[in-house]
């Protein structure tokens, strides 16, 4: 262990590469068991975002780790080493960079699969592939099996370090440690690897039973796994479709549309000439409801994809006009099924007691470039005042006309509670709320 051993140690730069990816994989893997045991909150989003921040920043060390690797070496194994410590040494070597390339590129792709927000500390990361469900699940599946064989790998790594340095009494684990700092080093890697290792076992265990119990209970609202919440909502969101009065369409995921008609549209009519209004039918399916915000500063879109309501509409008569739009809350679509599922939770939209939210207006007038609708949104049992302007495009002749209305406002979330309390942060998602809709609707 002289001056002399210089080219059998680890160069300082792979000794700095080494205990920093040690100490980030070491704190990752209790951190990943313990946030995925964790109820849905403001928390655990915390945890997941701090988890995608020191995995992706994992990812670019072991890349630079590797391409130093390539080009310095590494030092000959020591004379000390039997040949199968040599051949089980340089095994283990191999699973702990496959392990420490998996995981976050496993990571990386089920956040990019299912469409979750990914930011490295703070910088907005954007999804690398198109939404899949399927690989979605497969890639969390390969991301906990590969954090179990990394833990194996680990254990056997690190028993093999700590055999060499107390029973062979070599240099095996002294040359891969800072020179001064050799007496604590081992001492640090050996609390910080068991520290590890139990929080591990413990949050494991933690998240384990607690998915049992939820299992057995059949509850969804307090289901931890992100899994359990998507693959249960999505099926309560096509149970649950409530059917309101008028003319319904209700989008199957399928893409069949089924139209459920309570209204006698000839008595309509009649009702309708006497007071000269015009009526029309929404075609659902050349309409949208969407809306945009931003969620842990990452903007995102969505829809609601089933709605219906009565419209009656004359330019030549605005003081007759009536509006009623019901928009089912269930039916939104985010573009990630975990957060259509939170969005139904009783802090946010509630669905189970507010199915639908209702836009409702008899008040328009005539502007510059189209009309001024003054109604009420209400949603979650709030009802507030909204100004919707929109533009109007009416083709065709007699019962073949088609109108086209397109326009936007904006709600302030927390003004309906939605996303209340813990959720009211603007960094959970913004406040602000860009609601854009375009109807288009047949005479009738
Ligand atoms: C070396 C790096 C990493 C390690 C050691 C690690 C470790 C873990 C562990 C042990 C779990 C809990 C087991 C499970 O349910 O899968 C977990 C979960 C998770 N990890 Fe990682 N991870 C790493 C990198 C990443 C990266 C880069 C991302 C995303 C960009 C990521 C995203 C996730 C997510 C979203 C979950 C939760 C899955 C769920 O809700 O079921 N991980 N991670
Ligand atoms: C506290 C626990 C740890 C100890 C005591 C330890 C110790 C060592 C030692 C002594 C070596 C040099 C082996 C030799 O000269 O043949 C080494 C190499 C290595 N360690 Fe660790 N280590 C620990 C944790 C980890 C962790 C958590 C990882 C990553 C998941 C890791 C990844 C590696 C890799 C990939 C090498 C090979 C370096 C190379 O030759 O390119 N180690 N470790």
């Amino acid at each position: 262990m002289s001056a002399d051993d210089s080219q059998n140690r680890y160069n300082p730069v792979s000794k700095g590469f080494h205990w920093v990816s040690a100490l980030i994989v070491l704190g990752l893997l209790p951190l990943g068991y313990f946030m995925t045991s964790l109820e849905f909150s403001t928390f655990k989003l915390d945890l997941y975002a701090w988890h995608k921040s020191f995995g992706t920043l994992l990812l670019i060390l072991v890349a630079l780790r590797i391409l130093w690797r390539l080009r310095k070496g590494t030092p000959p194994h020591l004379d000390t080493h039997t040949r199968w410590e040599v051949m089980l040494a340089k095994i283990v070597h191999i699973l702990l960079y496959l392990g420490l390339i998996g995981m976050p590129v496993t990571g990386w792709l089920m956040t990019s699969f299912g469409q979750f927000p990914h930011a490295f500390f703070g910088l907005n990361i954007p999804p690398i592939t198109p939404k899949n469900e399927d690989l979605y699940h497969l890639m969390g599946d390969l991301h906990e099996m590969c954090s179990y064989a990394l833990i194996g790998a680990i254990v056997l790594h690190a028993a093999g370090a700590f055999k060499h340095h107390l029973i062979d009494k070599d240099i095996t684990l002294l040359r891969m440690l800072p020179l001064k700092a050799q007496k604590i080093g081992v001492f640090l890697a050996a609390f910080i690897l068991t520290l590890s290792l139990t929080f591990s076992a413990g949050f494991y265990l933690q998240s384990v039973l607690k998915q049992d119990k939820y299992k057995e209970a059949g509850s969804i609202e307090v289901a931890s796994q992100v899994e359990d919440v998507v693959s249960e909502e999505t099926d309560t969101s096509t149970a649950t479709l409530e059917v309101p009065e008028g003319a319904y369409v209700h989008h199957h995921e399928d893409g069949s549309v089924h139209v459920h008609h309570h209204h006698d549209h000839s008595h309509d009519a009649e009702e309708d000439k006497d007071v000269s209004v015009q009526s029309w039918a929404i075609d659902t399916s050349q309409s949208t409801i969407g809306f945009s915000a931003t969620a842990q500063k990452a903007a995102f879109d969505g829809n609601f994809n089933e709605f219906g309501g009565e419209i009656a509409f004359d330019p030549e008569n605005l003081s007759g006009s009536h509006v009623r739009i019901e928009v089912n809350v269930a039916s939104v679509s985010t573009g990630s099924d975990s957060r259509d599922g939170y969005l139904m939770d009783a802090a946010w939209l509630n669905e189970k007691e507010y199915s639908q939210a209702v836009f409702e207006a008899d008040q328009f007038s005539k502007t510059d470039n189209g009309y001024l609708a003054e109604g009420t949104l209400t949603m979650r049992g709030v009802s507030l005042p909204v100004s919707f302007p929109f533009t109007l495009a009416i083709s065709g002749e007699g019962a073949d006309r088609v109108a086209k209305a397109a326009g936007s406002f904006s709600i302030n979330r927390l003004d309906y509670g939605v996303g209340e309390g813990d959720w009211a942060s603007e960094k959970t998602a913004s406040h602000q709320i860009e609601i854009a809709v375009s109807i288009t609707a047949t005479a009738i």
